[in-house]
Order: structure tokens, then C-alpha cells, then sequence
């Protein structure tokens, strides 16, 4: 790689030695996959925050960062932690890994790391514009930076993520140049589609088809409009059942008009949504003991209508709300969060039910998101119920 002479003395160790390994990682990464140079970040997202995730030899990894001067140069921010930060107690946390929590946090913070843990930075405050080289890291995040904002972001790992934030560069490589987001399967979606559960359903089929055909972006046409929760939920369950990094939308994303349209191509039918629909849950809802909203974190938008739907209603189940603590201080404001927690609902700011160390903890979860269901089962070994938003907050408050 060719390195700028401030890149070689960030390299040589002149800035410190957090920074120094910082470079070191981007330079091995940016020789395994040929970058010929770094690129300027203007923001960065790090995910593997839960110290479920982390261990003590993660903690130790950013602990020795913080301890060597490492500085976030750019706007930085978190994925979910492990917990609701200055809740923990509500959600049933271990005291002690409330506490390891707590440290990760803190060596984040000594490094001029925003502590706010969301998946959606974009409702965040952390919200790149069109073109913007950026380095994050959570799966539907990329996906959404990638597509739907045309920022341009690799599908980073924690510690690459790190490096950029404290160098403020990325090896430019993937979807940093414009031949690699070219689509090259293009999907015909014959359905209406307009709800979180029909867009995850949607993520889940084309993503299995780009595993299927070994294509890895998609150029969807025959969607006239989407909400941005739609379009987060898609994005969601799209990375995980496709690991797709990003998608074009005809009339929807920014780069839709200006790439060639692939010549393979495939449609998805009314047929198909339900099987997918189908294909995501095992529990009925006599099972359900567990309910949970906001996979992708929830926006203002649909924290109001839970607290329309839960006026003057008792929950008889466990329901976290997940949210970013930012969206949540809004709730507050605006008077959502006291009826939702006057219902028996809790807040799960900062946390979600995936990176939440709850293995075990209940039998059967039911959510409207295609992707919780995939790692509630694969992680927290959960049977699953998946149902529309409306009908999600309906089972909480069933007899
Ligand atoms: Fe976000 Fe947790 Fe889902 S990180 S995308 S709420 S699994």
C-alpha cells in the first residue's frame, strides 16, 4: 500500500501507540485484500459492544487502546451493549456483567467514543451523506449506510472499525470503489409490500436466492415507495439471511439510477413472502413468553404507536421496548415512555434482545422482525412467533 508520509508516522508509532496498532491493523487489512491506498472516514460505527460478545480478552483489547492514547479523530458511535446502561436492574442483568458492561463503556468513553449504543446511528446523530467514505460495522447499518444513504462502508469487525475511528482512515477496498456496487442480480417483486414483517420476509427470500446463486447485490424494481422503518427491516434481514452488504432500489436508493441493470434475474411472489412468514416461527402463542420490539432499534414513530396501542392496557408478558437512548429521551419528552411503562412494558435503551446475555432466560419469543427470529434461535435457543407490529403488542397484553 502506499502510505501518506502522516500514515507512515502514525505507522512508526509517532502518534502513540494505539494509534500505531490502529495503523497496523488497517495496513495487514488493506494488504490482504490489495487496497492500493487509505481513504479518509468522515464517521465510524463499532459493533461487538456487549461484554457477552467481548469477554474479558476484548475488554482487555480496548482497555489497552484507551490505556495508549488512543483518540476517536472522527464521529464515532456503538452498537448495542449488553444492556440497558443505567437500567440494567429492570431487564434482570447479572450485577457482575453489569459491571464488565460498565467498563467496556468506559474505556470506549477515555477514547472519545459517543457512548450511545444503537444499530440505527442514522436516528442517531451519526448519519453520513451521500458519498461520504465511512467504516461501521453492524450488518443492517452497512447495509442501510451502503444503500439507502450511498455512503460508502466495508462490513468492518470490531477492531477495524476501532482503527478507523482512531486514525479517521479505511484501506479503500469493497464498496469504497464504485466497481464492486454494481448489481448483479436483478429481483422483480410482483407483491405489495408496505410493513416491517413483509420487508423482512422480502430480506429473507432474496438474501437466501443471493446465497443460492452466489450473487451478492441486488437491484430490486416494482416498489414504489417504503417507509425508512421498512427499509431498515429490510436491511436487517437481508444482511443475515444474505450477508449482503447492500442492495439498489429502483426510484428508491440514490445510486438505483446510475449502475446497469444485471441481466440475471429472478421474481418474488405473494407465494414466497408467505413462506417465508411461515419458515420464521415454531411457537405458537400459548408459548410466548417473551416479546420484543425494535430489531432494528426502534424509531420516535413507532415508540408512538406502541404507546398508542398500550393506553390504559396491562402487559401480561416480559415486552422490552429497544431503543437508542436518544429516541428514548425524545419518548420521554413527548410522553410515550410513561404510558408504555404504566402498561408493565420496559425500555431496553442501549441494548436488544440479541446482544442481551439471556440464553435460556425464556422459552419462546414473539417480534415482528425477521432477523431476531434468526439469532433468537440460533443464539438465545428461543422458539419464535413472528406476527405484524400491531399484532406483536396485542399477544403482550393477551390473558
Ligand atoms: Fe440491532 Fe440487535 Fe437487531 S443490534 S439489528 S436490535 S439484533
Amino acid at each position: 500500500m502506499k502510505l501518506t508520509s502522516s500514515e507512515q508516522s502514525m505507522l512508526a508509532g509517532k502518534h502513540g501507540k494505539a494509534t500505531q496498532k490502529a495503523m497496523q491493523i488497517l495496513v495487514a487489512l488493506g494488504t490482504i485484500y490489495n487496497a492500493s491506498r487509505m481513504v479518509p472516514v468522515t464517521s465510524v460505527q463499532i459493533a461487538g459492544v456487549s461484554f457477552d460478545n467481548l469477554g474479558e480478552a476484548g475488554l482487555q483489547f480496548l482497555t489497552e487502546m484507551a490505556d495508549g492514547g488512543g483518540k476517536a479523530r472522527v464521529l464515532t458511535s456503538l452498537n448495542p451493549a449488553g444492556m440497558d446502561i443505567e437500567n440494567p436492574d429492570v431487564l434482570g442483568i447479572d450485577p457482575l456483567f453489569a459491571k464488565n458492561q460498565r467498563r467496556v463503556i468506559a474505556a470506549f468513553d477515555r477514547m472519545g467514543v459517543l457512548t450511545t449504543c444503537t444499530c440505527t446511528p442514522y436516528l442517531a446523530g451519526n448519519v453520513p451523506s451521500l458519498g461520504d467514505h465511512i467504516a461501521w460495522a453492524e450488518s443492517s447499518a452497512v447495509c442501510y449506510a451502503n444503500s439507502v444513504l450511498g455512503a460508502r462502508t466495508n462490513r468492518e469487525g470490531g477492531p477495524s472499525a476501532l482503527a478507523a475511528a482512531l486514525t479517521g482512515l479505511t484501506p479503500e477496498y469493497g464498496y469504497h470503489l464504485g466497481e464492486n456496487r454494481q448489481p448483479d442480480l436483478l429481483v422483480d417483486v410482483q407483491v405489495n409490500v408496505s410493513s416491517s414483517i413483509e420487508l423482512g420476509a422480502l430480506g429473507k427470500t432474496i438474501g437466501e436466492r443471493l446465497q443460492a446463486s452466489s450473487r451478492r447485490l441486488p437491484y430490486l424494481r416494482g416498489i414504489p415507495t417504503l417507509s425508512m422503518e421498512c427499509l431498515k427491516s429490510f436491511c436487517a434481514s437481508l444482511a443475515t439471511y444474505g450477508g449482503a452488504a447492500m442492495f439498489h432500489m429502483q426510484g428508491i436508493t440514490p445510486e438505483a439510477g446510475i449502475v446497469p441493470l444485471p441481466k440475471e434475474q429472478i421474481s418474488i411472489s405473494q407465494a414466497d413472502l408467505e413462506d417465508a412468514v411461515e419458515s420464521l416461527s415454531d411457537a405458537s402463542p400459548d408459548e410466548i413468553d417473551f416479546v420484543s420490539l425494535g430489531c432494528p432499534h426502534l424509531s420516535i414513530d413507532e415508540i408512538a404507536r406502541i404507546a398508542e396501542l398500550l393506553k390504559d392496557r396491562r402487559v401480561r408478558r416480559e415486552f422490552w421496548i429497544t431503543t437508542a437512548r436518544p429516541t428514548k429521551l425524545i419518548a420521554d419528552q413527548r410522553g410515550y415512555s410513561q404510558v408504555i411503562e404504566a402498561s408493565g412494558a420496559k425500555f431496553a435503551t442501549d441494548t436488544c434482545c440479541v446482544v442481551a446475555p439471556i440464553r435460556g432466560r425464556f422459552r419462546a419469543l414473539a417480534t415482528d422482525s425477521a432477523k431476531a427470529c434468526y439469532y433468537a434461535a440460533s443464539k438465545n435457543r428461543f422458539k419464535t412467533l413472528i406476527l405484524p407490529f400491531d399484532e406483536v403488542v396485542a399477544l403482550a397484553t393477551r390473558e
